[in-house]
């Protein structure tokens, strides 16, 4: 049941490996409750759903943090740019693609960048210049990074295929 406004609730989530449990307005956005728990990958600019760098991962799916209110995560497995690589937080080939390609100047937008190619990967394996924009049209580098991104979308795609035939 949806919950009324100034609800409280009590949540339980995967967050990047480890268990979350805790009490939250329902209604509060998972972006804030995500930065209060030290997740600062997630950052919340425009809070309508047009930017795309809150972007998080909630059980395989890429949704905007923002427009995700906290009641929602309860049960699911929820994955941040902190958590893809690993638990100990290791790069993952994705976050590698975007160091060796400088895909990014001020880098406050890439975290979303990451979270939407991985989804664009996990989709499609070997993604053409129209599968990477319909999978990064809603992510806005103000930096206009743009061409770099989509360089180091090709070369993680890349990695990869190289990863699946090791
Ligand atoms: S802050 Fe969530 S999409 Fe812009
Ligand atoms: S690198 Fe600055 S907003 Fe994208």
């Amino acid at each position: 049941m949806n919950p009324c406004p100034q609800e409280v609730r009590a949540v339980k989530f995967v967050l990047n490996s480890d268990v979350v449990v805790t009490e939250s307005p329902a209604l509060l956005a998972a972006s804030e409750l995500l930065r209060s728990l030290g997740v600062f990958s997630v950052r919340e600019t425009c809070g309508v759903g047009v930017c795309g760098t809150c972007t998080i991962n909630v059980d395989g799916v890429a949704v905007s943090a923002c427009l995700t209110p906290v009641f929602r995560l309860d049960g699911t497995s929820v994955v941040t740019s902190e958590g893809l690589g690993g638990p100990k937080g290791e790069l993952h080939p994705i976050h590698e693609a975007f160091l060796a390609e400088q895909a990014f100047q001020c880098s406050f937008c890439t975290p979303g960048f990451v979270l939407a190619t991985h989804a664009l990967l996990s989709d499609v394996a070997s993604p053409n210049e129209s599968d990477i924009e319909d999978y990064l049209s809603g992510h806005i580098c103000r930096c206009g990074s743009y061409a770099n991104i989509r360089n180091a979308v090709l070369r993680a795609s890349r990695l990869r295929h190289l990863s699946d035939q090791a």
